[in-house]
């Protein structure tokens, strides 16, 4: 397959760093620190973490490999890279792009309800510096989850500059934001986890975490996890075959893959270790709740000597993780409505923009107006993340990772593998195939079935 003359003129990375550090930007986000830990508490601990950390490798590395490839090879993004593969699947090809395009759309509304959450705890601290008896008021969970106009207004500021950011284009809009912020946010975590480590209780959130108590595991958690897994990594949504678009030709795919996906699997793994001593101090929501992160680490830092400092450094650097993964998702949308549709760019970024805020109500006002709406006893917001991220990324992920094996060429897909300083590093492609054919697939439509079974039993 020749894929040239598909290849129009297009945004690069100026520098491989730059690939590297919006690729962890939008992998590392509100999935690692604020989802990450409640999913686990949800599901037990530390059996659901070591099943947790071998999807990542087994299932969402691979895939983020390919979605790597596809990109890098077609030079474009999902809709239309899917329309230069093999033309004998191009309908269900078509399907299983708009799907994605689809899912980052809800995705994005979804994650901007969350962000706006990060800024109104960063907004109250900033607050508390002047007038420190504020943060015993206003910094609950418990204040915003009733006020879902305030939900709304903090979404459509972060959808704001989201959009302002993806309309100035690929390098000075992602690079320079997401670059320069996540290695002291790094530095700060590690801080912080230092700090929760010392207390009593972190010996007992250790054992949570990491000793595998198998009995806790339920008919649904191999699907928690798959789709965690792909929510964490960015996999089913397209956007990973955006930025292989934009990666340089000496760029060797399957070693971005592994560094990607093993940094932000140990930044999870940080994440949770940082969150659980604090959460078994006895704060009064449960670990199995959305709140969790909102509700341990306010309290963590007024209780510290300078917590304050500390709030507003980590809230600002947690809301920067935020916007560099919503800038991921929004450039997907956008640079599909450009390849695809030769949209201008600014029409297309605030379309979409005004689309997700549209959808955002749902889950800004799920604890507000829809407070009554509940299906299974869980509230709107629970459902919507439920349906989104246990159920749809899975199933996409499946449907992509047999559109990236049945559409690309084998001879293509080899290429991609050679790097020219280890020439050995082509043994491993016949591995990733194997997995990608079987492994992805079967293992996903058996966590589909359970999780389906679990519904009745
Ligand atoms: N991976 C991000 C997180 O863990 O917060 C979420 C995300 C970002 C998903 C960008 C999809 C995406 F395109």
């Amino acid at each position: 397959m020749d894929f040239r003359n598909k290849q129009k003129h297009r945004g690069a990375w100026k520098t491989r760093l730059g690939f590297y550090l919006a690729a962890i930007g939008s992998a590392f986000g509100l999935g690692n620190l604020w989802r990450f830990p409640y999913v686990v508490g949800e599901n037990g601990g530390g059996a659901f973490v070591l099943l947790y950390v071998l999807l990542a490798l087994l299932i969402g590395m691979p895939l983020l490999i390919g979605e790597l490839m596809l990109g890098k090879l077609t030079r474009q993004s999902i809709v239309s890279a899917s329309t230069s593969l093999n033309p004998k699947f191009k309908k269900y090809f078509a399907i299983i792009s708009r799907s994605s395009i689809a899912l980052s759309l809800f995705i994005l509304a979804y994650y901007a309800v969350i962000s706006g959450w990060v800024l109104h705890f960063l907004t109250q601290f900033i607050i508390g510096m002047f007038d420190p008896g504020i943060l015993n008021q206003k910094a609950h969970m418990s204040v915003l989850s009733k006020n879902g106009w305030l939900q709304m207004a903090l979404a459509s500021v972060h959808l704001m500059i989201t959009v302002v950011i993806v309309l100035r284009g690929v390098q000075e809009g992602l690079e320079k934001w997401i670059g320069s912020v996540m290695p002291l946010f790094g530095v700060l975590l590690f801080l912080l986890l230092l700090k929760s480590l010392s207390l009593d209780t972190s010996q007992e959130a250790i054992r949570f975490l990491f000793y595998p108590d198998f009995s806790k595991l339920t008919l649904s958690s191999l699907g928690h996890a798959i789709g965690h897994v792909c929510f964490t990594l960015s996999v089913g949504f397209g956007t990973m075959v955006t930025f292989g678009s934009y990666m340089g030709d000496q760029d060797h795919v399957p070693t971005a893959g592994f560094r990607v996906a093993v940094i932000d699997t140990v930044l999870s793994l940080v994440a949770a270790s940082l969150i659980f001593p604090l959460a078994f101090q006895g704060i009064q929501s449960p670990v199995t709740d959305p709140a969790l992160l909102f509700e341990t680490l306010p309290q963590f830092f007024m209780n510290m000597k300078v917590g304050i400092y500390f709030g507003i450094v980590f809230f600002s650097c947690l809301y920067l993780a935020a916007l560099g993964a919503s800038i991921g998702l929004l450039e997907t949308i956008v640079s599909n409505f450009v390849d695809r549709k030769n949209a201008v760019r600014s029409n297309a970024a605030w379309l979409s923009g005004f689309i997700a805020l549209f959808l955002s109500t749902i889950p800004a006002l799920s604890g507000s107006f829809f407070k009554s709406v509940k299906f299974f006893n869980k509230s709107l917001l629970e459902l919507l993340d439920a349906i989104l991220i246990n159920w749809c990324l899975p199933l996409i992920a499946l449907a992509m990772s047999l559109m990236i094996i049945k559409g690309i060429s084998a001879k293509d897909q080899k290429k991609m593998f050679i790097d020219d300083n280890k020439i050995e590093s082509v043994i491993l492609y016949p591995h990733w195939v194997k997995v990608m054919t079987w492994v992805v697939t079967v293992v996903i439509a058996i966590a589909m079935i359970l999780q389906v079974a679990h519904l009745f039993v």
